[in-house]
């Protein structure tokens, strides 16, 4: 926890305090090429003893093809990073997804594919004309589930890796359930059944959205297919005892550039800010006519993450993290060199959906940019109380995520944790303490980068109380980049 005093510096409209420098931000989309194997002996403070299981995350983990930079990070190969609590202690491993792309790469030491992110092979526009290739990269979550490790991208089917050493086995079909090159997407949610609920974005001039229902053995007990109109872009989702919701965010997509080698997928997506986001609200048990897929209206906004959402009544209550704008990367801009105050902070909204009067309500919670959202998982899909998130140093303005935020939605409290002006914080994970029934009673798992040494820390924070500081910050070796998302089990691969 640090004190820093507001630094003024002068920008277009006002005075933004900052918290950190760009160089020192950069230093984190380094490519970590190693695979490391190794317990944690540098550790500041003390592990909890209770703490016991793996710590799952994925990231990008090559941000250069042999030196040529990849022109977006979530363009990365996926790199696992496996933090294992035993007994007070903790070991280290990562190691890549070897996909067919990053094998194929790493043989021929240059750019191949394309990326959906701004990645071309090189070799101009007759390389990349009508080439719709695009690598299955890996990258975005990994989760344990069904006695199977997968590393999830959404828009192909997950890798299937070897909980011990990490090694790459091959695909996952769920017994034959999803079918080759078939999307699923890396934001599965758990309800408190035990089910995992996951959907795939299949495009078109109406988009089939699909959802998944796997139990805990890892068998696929549903699979159903609803078609919306438009274009979607939906990378996550939400569920409750009775419905998955999506939002489709006010998008359109020109694929004419795309196809012609001129832009990357992502880049021909534009946000129309004067038309309407759209909440698609499925039933998951439906069983009469009655129980029909509703799509009702609410202000524009994009939304990459959602924090959670139940049901009271005859309404939903939706809290997510809304962006005014939606930041795309221009063909030859450089991410490394984003000018945060340019871009819109993510901030958290309340929407109220009334499901017999087709009305919906959105209330800012807080200001604060933030991102990576986290929640006890004993409360998916219902009531809950606090939430959790990385965010900015600062409650104003847009910066990199520097923070872990915590939100008491019942007391409007917040509490503070912050890495700055050097450090960068990644997805928190919440781990509930085990027989305590108070939601907060857990720990916050996050990795943060550490521009002073270049390497990273892995920070367990005491989830009732973030301003006594950290309880353990375990030293690495080495430096993961920016990574996405991740998980926790109480197994231990060791
Ligand atoms: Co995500």
């Amino acid at each position: 926890m640090t004190n820093l005093q507001p630094q003024e510096k002068t920008t277009k409209n006002q005075a933004l305090p900052i918290s950190y420098t760009i160089e020192d931000w950069q230093k984190g989309y380094q490519s970590q090429k190693q695979e490391y194997d190794y317990w944690i002996d540098n550790i500041t403070g003390e592990i909890p003893p209770e703490l016991h299981g793996t710590l799952f995350r994925n990231g990008p983990g090559l941000l250069d093809i042999n030196g040529e930079i990849l022109p977006h990070p979530f363009d990365g190969d996926g790199m696992i990073n496996k933090i294992t609590f035993i007994n007070g202690r903790a070991h280290y491993r990562n190691k890549f997804v070897e996909t067919e792309g990053y094998l194929a790469e790493k043989k021929a030491g240059k750019i191949l594919y394309r990326g959906v992110f701004g990645t071309q092979k090189p070799g101009g526009l007759l390389a990349n004309i009508f080439d719709l290739r695009i690598k299955h990269i890996a990258n975005t979550n990994v989760i344990y589930w069904g006695k199977k490790l997968l590393a999830l991208w959404e828009a192909a089917e997950p890798y299937l890796l070897n909980p011990y050493t990490l090694e790459t086995i091959g695909n996952e079909y769920f017994n034959g359930s999803l079918s080759q090159k078939e999307a699923f997407s890396a934001h599965p949610r758990i309800d408190t059944n035990g089910t995992l609920v996951n959907f795939a974005i299949k495009p078109g001039l109406k988009t089939t959205i699909t959802i998944f229902e796997i139990n805990q053995s890892g068998e696929m007990k549903s699979k159903k297919n609803y078609q919306v109109p438009g274009f979607c872009f939906i990378h996550d989702f939400l569920i409750t005892e009775k419905y998955c919701i999506f939002f489709q965010n006010p998008v359109n997509f020109n694929p004419i550039p795309f196809l012609l080698g001129i832009s990357s997928a992502s880049q021909c997506i534009k946000l129309q800010k004067y038309q309407p986001s759209k909440i698609i609200i499925i039933p998951r048990h439906s069983t009469s006519e009655d129980d029909k897929m509703q799509i009702l209206e609410t202000k524009a906004g994009f939304i990459f993450h959602h924090v959670n959402a139940f049901e009271v009544a005859n309404e939903l209550i939706v809290d997510s993290i809304c962006y005014e704008s939606l930041t795309t990367v221009e063909p030859k801009s450089d991410y490394r060199y984003t000018n945060f105050d340019n871009n819109s902070p993510g901030q958290l909204y309340r929407f109220t959906i009334n499901l017999s009067q087709d009305k919906v309500e959105s209330q800012l919670i807080d200001k604060r940019s933030v991102e990576f959202p986290t929640i006890n998982p004993n409360n998916v899909g219902k009531p809950y109380r606090f939430l959790y998130t990385s965010a900015t140093h600062y409650d104003i303005g847009n910066a990199p995520l520097q923070a872990i935020f915590k939100v008491d939605l019942a007391s409007g409290k917040r509490q503070i944790w912050s890495a700055a002006p050097r450090g960068f914080t990644g997805e928190p994970v919440f781990i509930p303490r085990a027989n305590s029934s108070a939601e907060d009673d857990g720990w916050l798992i996050t990795v943060v980068y550490n521009a002073e040494n270049n390497c990273s820390d892995v920070v367990i924070l005491d989830a009732r109380d973030l301003e006594k500081g950290a309880v353990a910050t375990l030293h690495l070796k080495n430096h993961i980049p920016y990574g996405l998302h991740g998980s926790f089990t109480p197994e231990i691969f060791i």
